[in-house]
């Protein structure tokens, strides 16, 4: 035997001893193995992203041909608009079959092709999902309204009067008429919160609960990782004739998720509800027993009103109000969405600002309270606004989510009806319709001509042009990957100029500090260096590498117009 061998082994056991000793010492962080608190989601609609066929249409099949394009660009995970069989009388969140594949856009086997293709390539999957209501070619609504004996008809909300507030709680104001509509077949009224094509669902009733959860389950073993839940404040209500702000049922969101988790531990909800502060708790639930995940539209509202002031103080306010939340639980941000702007918690006076400023003319006004513009024409194109807004986007504190097509600055069509003009198809190239089918019309019209038709913004002009908003983005991807501080660490916010916001985030004892200047005007900005800091390295500037040293303690920024800093502290360079 080696005659060094009880010494290596004394070694080797000294040195097992030590790390068992370090793992102690170790305390692992739950935010840190949840993939959705530090991932970039993009949002699309397979029916208006790429056509594979050229009837028209986009196409799962031609989802795929464009993976490739979402993988560069540096995204985590594809929030798919809902592709379920739907009249589609609201672009398919009016279900008709919440088991299928709508045939326009493929077949079950293509759709399982895609998710093939996703997950080669490490992309997750999220599902749209409409529970609140059915379209109302649903069988279960037929089955519902012809025979009310049966067990369909109590799947639906139904009262034989018309009750005293048949016309209060619209979602689309303006648009609709009212929530109780008269059936003539099932010779009473049904609730709907949306469309009249729309049926709302009656979740009290257990067997539909059941229902749906086999939904669920259904398409998570078709491979999704989570699901963007529709409308929730909604689908938990009890439909009550004559009371406006009826009862919620809870306990339908933590039913749900503990299901979901069941099913598959790391999968999600992400929840759709745009509610008050103080309601947050009840959707996350006290210790995140509710969805992992709420877009955050409060916080939305006030960045609208911050860009439209310059003034980011009630972006502050709101942004902590909606700080307290579970653990593991994440808030979900975007610039646009495919919805208007719902501006329905600024006061008229403050909506009026951000109506000014982004969307003066009535034409792009929706439903009282929004607007139904792209980003871009909103910002009349206005470069530095457009990429302070995008870098804000990645520095806010959640998970990024970014809507097809702003990454190119994409237009609006304000000649579509409704929500349809932020929902035009995706340009790919200056070839005819953009690249986006090869038909000679696509189904909704392609944007073309003047500042953002195809002709000007594409993806492949932009990936060509280092100067692109397109390769902007994908730089802020890059930045936002590097820095974890941000979608998984604490942060606090230091007033050091009325158009400034700055914010510090720590994470594992290392920090991040982002600035962004919301006036046109450039702001020379002073903040104290904290204890512990020695210096700055701003990672935003790619030609100088350079670290910021404070002098008596204090850093001296100086902030172009709109412009946007990020600095990693005490990192070497
Ligand atoms: C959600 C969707 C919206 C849809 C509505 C009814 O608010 O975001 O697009 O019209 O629900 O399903």
């Amino acid at each position: 035997m080696n005659r060094r061998f009880p010494v290596i082994l004394l070694y080797g056991l000294l040195l097992l001893w030590s790390g068992s000793l370090r793992a102690q010492y170790v305390i692992r962080d739950a935010a840190e193995d949840r993939w959705y608190k530090n991932s970039i989601i993009y949002n699309l609609d397979v029916h208006t992203f790429k056509d594979s066929d050229g009837d028209g249409q986009g196409d799962f099949q031609g989802l795929i041909q464009q993976l490739d394009y979402l993988k560069g660009l540096g995204v985590d995970a594809l929030w798919l608009a809902p592709f379920q069989p739907s009249p589609r009388r609201d672009d398919g969140y009016d279900v008709a079959d919440f088991y299928g594949v709508d045939s326009t856009c493929g077949t079950p086997g293509d759709f399982a092709a895609f998710m093939y293709q996703a997950k080669l390539r490490g992309l997750r999957v999220i599902m749209d999902m409409v529970l609140n209501h059915t379209s109302d070619a649903h069988p279960w609504f037929k089955r519902a309204r012809q025979d009310t004996a049966s067990p369909y008809h109590q799947w639906y909300a139904w009262t034989q009067q018309r009750p005293s507030n048949y016309d209060k709680g619209m979602a689309f104001p303006g648009v609709q008429r009212e929530v109780w509509s008269y059936d003539s077949v099932a010779k009473a009224w049904y609730y709907h919160r949306f469309y009249r094509f729309q049926p709302d669902l009656n979740f009290a009733n257990p067997y539909l609960r059941s229902e749906a959860e086999r939904i669920l389950a259904y398409w998570l073993q078709q491979g999704v990782a989570g699901f963007r839940l529709d409308a929730v404040p909604f689908m938990i209500e009890v439909a009550t004739p004559g009371v406006d702000q009826p009862p919620q049922q809870y306990e339908v969101i933590t039913g749900m998720q503990r299901f979901v988790q069941w099913h598959n531990g790391s999968a999600i909800v992400l929840g759709e509800a745009n509610v008050p502060p103080e309601d947050n708790v009840k959707y996350f639930g006290e210790n995140g027993e509710g969805l992992q995940m709420m877009f955050n539209f409060y916080v939305n509202q006030y960045l609208f009103y911050a860009f439209a002031t310059g003034k980011p103080a009630l972006l502050v306010k709101a942004l902590q109000d909606t700080k307290k939340k579970p653990a593991t639980a994440q808030w979900a941000y975007f610039l646009r969405n495919h919805d208007e702007i719902d501006l329905g918690r600024l006061s008229t006076k403050q909506r009026n600002e951000v109506y000014q400023a982004f969307g003066p003319d009535t034409s792009m006004q929706l439903y009282d309270r929004g607007i139904r513009r792209r980003l871009a024409p909103m910002f009349n194109n206005n470069r530095p606004l457009m990429e302070m807004a995008y870098s804000l986007l990645f520095a806010l504190p959640g998970t990024p989510v970014i809507r097809y097509g702003e990454e190119i600055g994409m237009g609006d069509d304000l000649r579509l009806q409704e929500r349809l003009a932020v929902r035009t198809p995706m340009q790919w190239s200056s070839a005819l319709q953009a690249g986006f089918t090869t038909a000679p019309k696509a189904f909704r019209p392609v944007i073309s001509g003047g500042d953002y038709g195809y002709e000007k913004v594409n993806v492949a002009a932009q990936q060509q042009n280092p100067g692109s908003l397109l390769r902007v983005i994908q730089e802020l991807i890059r930045l936002r990957r590097q820095c974890p501080e941000i979608g998984l660490g604490s942060w606090e916010i230091q007033q050091v100029a009325p158009a400034v916001l700055l914010m510090r985030y720590t994470f594992k004892g290392k920090s991040v500090l982002t600035l962004h200047n919301f006036s046109k005007m450039a702001q020379q900005v002073r903040l104290n260096a904290a204890a512990g800091d020695d210096y700055l390295l701003e990672l935003t500037d790619k030609d100088k590498r350079q670290q910021l040293q404070p002098v008596n303690r204090r850093y001296d920024i100086l902030l172009p117009g709109y412009g946007y800093k990020w600095y990693r502290v005490n990192a070497a360079l």
